[in-house]
């Protein structure tokens, strides 16, 4: 039988970091805190990116097949802390946040380190949340900087 608190006790000690994954379907954008991120292969570069079944951003994901992923930096609690609320709740995230359009046409946070813009290759659905394999197809960064790390946070998403 799963021993479910050791599962839960090993499981969040799987380092992440903090990304904005930024969504948009025609002309609407959203975003959402994301952690459960990594990189899948050199060439072609892809990245997954594991998205809540539930959430409006899944729902654009699929609808538009692209997703960019915004790098916070350390001490950027507050903007990681903005985009874990969902939609349906708070309303548009991107209101009082500075942002531009990428390539995809996604919304990439302009006070970020950098990002990477992908467009879904793949997806397995299984669980509560889907694991959208994506193609990185443009990348930038803005300045040099430490990455923004779960650990860093007493946040929890996991286990
Ligand atoms: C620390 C933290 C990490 C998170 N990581 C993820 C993640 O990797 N994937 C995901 O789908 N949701 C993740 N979430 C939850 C989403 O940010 C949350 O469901 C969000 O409200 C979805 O917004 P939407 O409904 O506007 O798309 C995380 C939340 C927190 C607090």
């Amino acid at each position: 039988m799963l021993d479910e608190q050791a599962k839960k006790t090993i499981l969040r000690k799987i380092p992440h970091g903090l990304y904005i994954c930024g969504v948009k379907e025609g002309e609407e954008v959203n975003g959402f805190t994301a952690s459960w991120v990594m990189q899948a292969s050199f060439k072609p570069p892809l990245v997954v990116n594991c998205v809540k079944q539930d959430s409006r951003s899944h729902a654009m994901i699929k609808s538009s097949g692209v997703f960019v992923l915004s790098f916070l930096e350390a001490g950027q609690k507050d903007l990681a802390q903005k985009f874990f609320q969902p939609q349906r709740r708070v309303g548009n995230k991107f209101d009082d946040v500075e942002f531009y359009l990428g390539e995809t046409g996604c919304p990439i946070i302009s006070e970020a380190l950098g990002y990477v813009e992908c467009r879904v290759v793949g997806a397995v659905e299984q669980g509560d949340h889907t694991v959208y394999v994506g193609e990185v197809i443009a990348a930038g960064t803005h300045r040099e900087g430490e990455p923004l790390l779960l650990e860093s946070t007493g946040w929890q998403y996991g286990g």
